[in-house]
């Protein structure tokens, strides 16, 4: 393709791009439509290119019907990510751009870009030199990362050795009964071993339960493993809990474990003045991850991941090679930073564009005064749902996540599970929203994660009007 040619078909996409966003509320939020269905219509790459406008074709007729639309007004399913179009020039600039981030020379201003993000972030956040930042693809990667070099900080770099299999003492993670699945997977895959996570029960705040945490870590010295890092979740997946990171830091500091703190989506929050407490103590962290990529607006990947000492990372993950020498042998040595060391793909992506673009074209306070709002319609939606007698809040509401349970008069308890995954189904199906059905200590519910950027209060005014519906229309 040529750039003439990339101007035309480009200019076309813009527009499909645009009318897409314009009419999405006019499509069902759901797929409709069963598996394999985009695959048997796809033709096979040809010899002779297509047209631009045959693939445009393709997508309205076989990729969009199929979208489950996450930028619909009436998603209200498992979290926001949202892709405000700003970010998605942004990412549309960095592709056009093409370069590769395999060192600091291999292309300066993706490096530079995301230093002076993450530095903006910091301060944001009160994170204090040497607080540094980087960006990740997932907030997956960042508690990988971030569990790979605890490993390596609590068993004296035995990677340079044999590895855990040299380490005499069994090196034990501790996380939240309601932790995200992404930390299961970073410490399986950084080689702890299931049996060396630890499930810490929650107290009556749905928080991590900080005395029996300590409690698990005094049995586990007491038999021999090494406690080596916490994960602490601000903003839990399934009701949006806080967990206590300050008295989590101080057990932490007490036995030299590291502490990664997940907020990837209530993140985005800690940029509203007013929500600061939820985040008290986040400096008292080793490493925190944050996802631009949900509530906040930039189009998916982008996941911040920050660390207190930068060098226990880049210690772990620099590997010197004759082409891409490391930071100590390169030109410029320490004056750069070489974003490969702070992550495991050589070739790095120039992500810092979109979110670069995403703040300056929408500018922080619209993109505050959306946050406000979707934390006053979930307070909304909440104070509806207790003013019905058969409605109820099975969580309080602490951001943007309201959690409910439809309990009609006269349907058995044993029953209910089976009510509310019908009705859930029947809302789902019918195109009209979509929520996430979800289990609550051992029994039924339904999540509504407000925060859509197109979702305003009329929206979510036609959200409960159709709860009501689907609770009655259901099988
Ligand atoms: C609290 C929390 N942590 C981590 C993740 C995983 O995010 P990612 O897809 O960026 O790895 C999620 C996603 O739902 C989440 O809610």
């Amino acid at each position: 393709m040529t750039p003439d040619e990339f101007r035309e078909a480009g200019h076309l996409l813009i527009d499909w791009i645009a009318d897409y966003r314009e009419s999405i509320s006019e499509k069902p939020v759901k797929s409709q439509y069963p598996p394999g269905w985009v695959g048997q219509r796809l033709v096979p790459p040809s010899d002779q290119p297509h047209l631009v406008t045959d693939v445009i074709a393709d997508l309205d007729d076989t990729i969009v019907p199929a979208m489950t639309h996450w930028q619909h007004p009436d998603f209200f399913a498992w979290f926001p990510a949202n892709a405000s179009l700003s970010s998605v020039l942004g990412d549309l600039v960095s592709t056009g751009l093409g370069g590769l981030g395999l060192s600091w020379e291999a292309c300066p201003p993706l490096t530079e870009v995301e230093e002076h993000l993450c530095a903006w972030f910091c301060a944001e956040l009160g994170l204090a030199d040497p607080w540094r930042g980087s960006i990740q693809d997932t907030a997956s990667m960042g508690v990988f990362l971030s569990m790979v070099a605890a490993r390596e900080h609590a068993s004296n770099m035995s990677m340079h050795g044999s590895g855990l299999a040299g380490v005499d003492r069994p090196l034990v993670v501790y996380a939240g009964s309601t932790a995200n699945t992404s930390v299961k997977r970073a410490v399986l895959a950084a080689g702890f071993g299931a049996d060396n996570l630890r499930i810490v029960p929650l107290d009556e705040n749905q928080a991590v339960d900080v005395e029996a945490m300590a409690s698990m870590v005094e049995a586990d010295l007491a038999a021999g493993f090494k406690p080596t890092a916490v994960v602490a979740t601000l903003g839990t997946t399934g009701v949006t809990a806080f967990d206590p990171v300050a008295s989590i830091a101080e057990l932490a500091d007490r036995h030299q474990m590291w502490l990664h703190v997940d907020a990837a989506m209530a993140g985005a929050a800690a940029l509203l003045p007013e929500m600061s407490s939820r985040f008290a103590g986040i400096e008292l962290a080793d490493s925190i991850g944050i996802n631009p990529h949900k509530w906040l607006g930039t189009a998916f990947d982008c996941s911040l991941l920050f660390v207190n000492d930068p060098r226990r990372l880049t210690g772990v993950m620099s590997i010197d090679s004759d082409y891409i020498p490391s930071a100590a042998n390169a030109e410029f040595g320490d004056e750069v930073t070489q974003y490969r060391d702070w992550s495991v793909a050589l070739g790095r992506r120039f992500r810092a564009m979109k979110l670069w673009m995403h703040l300056r074209l929408d500018g922080l306070d619209a993109i505050r005064t959306r946050l406000r709002r979707d934390i006053e319609n979930a307070q909304w939606l909440a104070s509806r749902v207790e003013s019905e007698p058969e409605w109820e809040l099975v969580a309080p509401v602490r951001l943007q996540t309201v959690c409910v349970r439809h309990r009609p008069a006269r349907t058995p308890a044993d029953d209910l599970d089976a009510h509310t995954a019908a009705w859930a189904k029947c809302l789902n199906d019918s195109g009209r929203a979509l929520v996430t059905p979800d289990v609550l200590d051992g029994s039924a519910m339904v999540r509504i994660s407000i925060g859509a950027e197109p979702t305003e209060r009329s929206d979510v005014e036609r959200l409960w009007g159709n709860l009501k519906w689907a609770v009655t229309s259901g099988p």
